[in-house]
């Protein structure tokens, strides 16, 4: 049973009918080219149905190793980046307890992350974290060269291979890549570690439920039967071609009648901490989706209330080419109230005995209505509660929306060609054999600078 809700009532007024009635009409050409496999990047559509068609096998091979490893390690580190990071991060940080981190041991082990950086300090920091404990390793990398992954990889794995065995340190490596290409793939069949397959037609945006995240997830304690089940029933409720039953299809066509009045910039809203990765997660999807020949929304995000000390100006007031869309939790995971205090110097004493995720809706209402007053439109997504089954509809809501958005805008959803400029001036400044001529045009510029 899906259980997302969309709200576009605080979007009246910033729109013209006619076009919201022609992106309405667009919508199922769209979603019927998703799904008959005639659009852009339509070798990369593995992922539509991935909720429905994961085998119980994958699944028991996650759960088995997830087993195993849990009373044998205290520490796992999950190296990726972007699509083979965000995701699981996401889903971890949702399920977990803020302060997990500072509580002792669990029930299972505990999740840290690597790869995500080309930080000298944070790797530094890591493995003197990690000199005295009791670590696995799960690497990811679709492509298997990926820089930052490969560099934290690189330091991880000697430091493994420098405390125990070769057949321990084999016990303590999982790899997750592609089925037959790359160098992570040529590695770990050279070494004997375990691997898990990425799939050819899901790009790295799109994987958290292939093992790229269901693994750390698992790891991490979480039910990935439940995530999937989620992901499942939004797979079944945005297939329909009914405008008015497909949330996604809503989502698509709100996002893309605003863009044509000029609103570029959506900034992604939740006002619970605990969904603050969901949103770098959703800035990856969007952004790598959609920003291409000089098209796309920009995404952005912020966490309420936090942040409405320090954006909440200029989403007030600065330009108006914004639009914000607000993931809204109806119960809080917990209880607690606000005591009240005889000497009453703070003049809370007025909401005593009221929960806290009261006065969290308050500000989520007012807020709102201001940011509505101010000329940003406003979308609104409610989830009942924030759990694995409401993540993983989430999480396959917002795939879908990208894809058919990015199918209105006209371009391919499904590839990244601007990801490579920055890698190519990279290795051409570090001297990398092959980029010699990029190398010298770079050291010319860099002169004439
Ligand atoms: O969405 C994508 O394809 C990218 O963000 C990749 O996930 C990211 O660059 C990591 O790539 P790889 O898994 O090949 O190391």
């Amino acid at each position: 049973m899906a259980t997302i809700q969309i709200d576009l009532s605080g979007m009246k007024g910033f729109f013209k009918a006619e076009d919201f009635e022609k992106f309405k009409k667009d919508s199922p050409v769209q979603q019927r080219k998703l799904q008959n496999k005639t659009g852009k990047g339509n070798d990369f559509l593995g992922w539509l149905d991935l909720p429905s068609k994961i085998s119980s096998d994958e699944i028991d091979q996650i759960n088995q190793l997830t087993a195993s490893v849990k009373n044998k390690v205290d520490f796992v580190v999950v190296i990726g980046i972007g699509g083979s990071y965000l995701g699981a991060k996401a889903i971890i940080e949702g399920l977990s307890d803020s302060f997990s981190a500072f509580r002792e041991k669990g029930t299972h082990p505990k999740i840290l992350f690597a790869g995500q950086n080309i930080g000298e300090d944070y790797h530094y920091e890591l493995l003197d974290f990690l000199k005295d404990k009791n670590y696995a390793v799960v690497v990811i990398s679709k492509s298997g060269t990926t820089t930052e992954p490969a560099l934290a990889f690189r330091l991880l794995k000697s430091d493994l291979e420098n405390r125990y065995s070769e057949s321990e340190v084999r016990n303590r490596i999982v790899a997750i890549t592609d089925s037959s290409k790359g160098a992570l793939r040529t590695l770990a069949d050279q070494k004997g570690y375990q691997t898990f397959i990425i799939p050819d037609d899901v790009g790295g945006r799109f994987s958290v439920l292939t093992p790229v995240g269901l693994l750390p997830i698992a790891l991490a304690g979480f039910n990935i039967e439940k995530l999937i089940e989620g992901a499942k029933d939004m797979e079944q409720t945005t297939s329909t071609e009914t405008f008015e039953n497909n949330v996604a299809a809503q989502y698509a066509v709100a996002r893309n009648v605003l863009y044509a009045e000029g609103k570029t910039n959506e900034i992604l809203v939740n006002y619970n901490p605990k969904l603050h990765f969901l949103a770098e997660w959703w800035k990856q999807l969007y952004g790598e989706s959609e920003g291409k020949e000089h098209k796309g929304i920009f995404p952005a995000s912020v966490d309420f209330s936090t942040d409405l000390h320090s954006m909440g100006q200029y989403i007030q007031d600065g330009k108006r080419n914004l639009f914000e869309t607000v993931i809204s939790v109806d119960k809080a995971r917990n209880e607690l109230r606000i005591p009240s205090d005889p000497e009453d110097l703070d003049k809370l004493n007025f909401i005593a005995g009221k929960r806290i995720d009261e006065v969290n809706k308050m500000a989520e209402l007012g807020t709102r209505l201001a940011h509505i007053d101010g000329g940003v439109p406003n979308i609104r997504i409610t989830i009942p509660e924030i759990s694995e089954y409401t993540l993983g509809q989430l999480i396959y809501f917002f795939e879908k929306a990208c894809a058919i958005s990015g199918y209105m805008l006209d371009v391919n959803p499904f590839d990244q060609p601007g990801v490579e400029d920055y890698k190519r001036n990279m290795f051409a400044l570090l001297g990398k054999a092959g980029y010699e001529a990029e190398t010298e045009k770079l050291r010319d510029r860099l002169q004439g600078e």
